[in-house]
This record gives structure tokens, sequence and C-alpha cells, in this order.
């Protein structure tokens, strides 16, 4: 079974609303990368709007439908948001109002777990496949388990930034045993956060892992090398 790959747009919409411009335009954008082989889209829904809108998802699951995979927090907001607009698939995260990026996989608590297993079954009714990102240690995999969860995305956030090679391949067993286990409980592998081109193989080689969700890297390597045409494009007009 070939990995599959999803792309996080969310940057293009940054850039855009650093301007609150019309542009650049992430339903372009899906098209691009759907063009050349990409499986599937992802967008990340934050509370504050800061990169895709409503409006753009709304926009997304009109074109792509079942393509687009919405990552939202647990909110009875959020849920409302996926079920009125069914993206194919939905990964429930965390959200700190601030953070810069998601910081980690969920947290279970006696207080969360009941809305997590709530939202999870609410999305799965409507024929949304629901996955949980959850950082790769057992009792996360197991509580994702007893959620009813489809799939559980292992947060690759402390692979990604580790600074030594012993510190990575630490990293790499955690995952590689969390991923046996979620197997094992009956989940799809899915993993992300922080992946780059040079970091990639090594999580995409582990056993079971069946799709990556990868974004910053790929816009942020589209960006310059887009540059010299967007270059030529403009010298070209004057
Ligand atoms: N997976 C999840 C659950 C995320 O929250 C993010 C960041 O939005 C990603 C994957 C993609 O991370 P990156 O942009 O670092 O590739």
């Amino acid at each position: 079974m070939s990995l599959k790959l999803g792309v996080n747009i969310d940057h293009i919409a940054t850039l855009r609303q650093a301007r609150r411009a019309t542009y650049p335009d992430p339903l372009m954008a899906a098209e691009l990368c759907l063009w050349v082989g990409a499986d599937y889209i992802v967008v990340h829904a934050r509370n504050d709007e800061r990169h895709i809108t409503e409006k753009d998802l709304a926009q997304l699951c009109k074109y792509y439908g079942k393509k687009i995979h919405l990552e939202c927090n647990f909110s009875e907001k959020m849920q409302k948001l996926a079920l009125k607009y069914k993206p194919g698939s939905v990964c429930i995260v965390p959200e700190q109002p601030g953070e810069i990026t998601t910081q980690g996989g969920l947290k279970f608590t006696p207080k969360n777990f009941d809305r997590i297993r709530a939202m999870t079954e609410a999305l799965q009714k409507k024929g949304i496949k629901v996955s949980l990102f959850v950082d790769p240690d057992s009792a996360s995999l197991r509580a994702a388990a007893r959620c009813g969860a489809d799939v559980v995305e292992l947060c690759t956030r402390a692979y990604s930034e580790a600074t030594t090679k012993k510190e990575q391949a630490k990293c790499l067993r955690e995952l590689a045993l969390a991923s046996l286990l979620a197997k094992e409980l009956g989940m799809e592998v899915h993993a992300g956060h922080g992946l780059n081109y040079e970091n990639v193989l090594a999580v995409a080689d582990l056993c079971g892992v069946s799709c990556m969700n990868i974004g910053f890297a790929i816009i942020a390597h589209a960006v310059l090398a887009g540059l010299p045409q967007a270059v030529c494009a403009m010298k070209e007009r004057l």
C-alpha cells in the first residue's frame, strides 16, 4: 500500500491574511496540489481564523468534498462547523489561544474525554472519518481507541525538533511502538507536524503509517522554488 500525502495549505491563507487580500487563493492552491498528485488537502480551522476562514472551508468542501481533511479543536463550535460543511475527514486537535502552531497531541482528561468521544461519534454518524491527534504514548493511544477514533495522527513534533541523533532515534522508537499499538487497537495510523524534506523519510518508513500530513515545509519550499518564475514574469511585463 503506497503512502498518502495530505498537503496542508493553511500558510497560503496566512500569506493572504497578512494583507487581508484576495490572493493567494487557497482554492487555487488546493487545485494545484491535487493536480500534481497530493492525495488530499488539509486545512486547520482555528478560532481566530488567522489563516483558513469559514468561507475558505465552505468553498473547499464545495469543490473538493471528500478530499478535504479538516483539523479543528473539540468545541461545540467546531463540531457544528464540521457538520455544516462535511469534509471527508476531521482530525480533532488541541488548540491553545495564542499558540504559534499546535503544541502537541490531545491531553485526555476525565473532563474532556466525553466531549472528544461525543464529537467523534457525532461526526462519524454523518459519514465523516475521525482522526485524533495524539502524542506517541500508549495512554493516549488507548484513550483514542476508547473514543472510537478511526485514525490516530501521531504527533511528530518532538521528533522534528530533536537536536541530536540520539534524541531523534528515541523519538523514532516511540513513534514506531505507537504505530504498532495503534494498529493493534484497530486504528489507521497517520503522522504529521514539523516534517520536512530532510526528516520525513524516517517517519515514512515506519511500519503501519499510511498517510503523512505536511504543510509548512512544502509551502516554504514552494515560495522559494516559484520566486524566479514570479520575478521573470514581472520583468517581462515591465
Ligand atoms: N498535523 C496536525 C494535526 C497539525 O496541527 C499540523 C499543523 O497545522 C500539521 C499536521 C502540519 O504541520 P506542518 O505545517 O509543520 O507540516
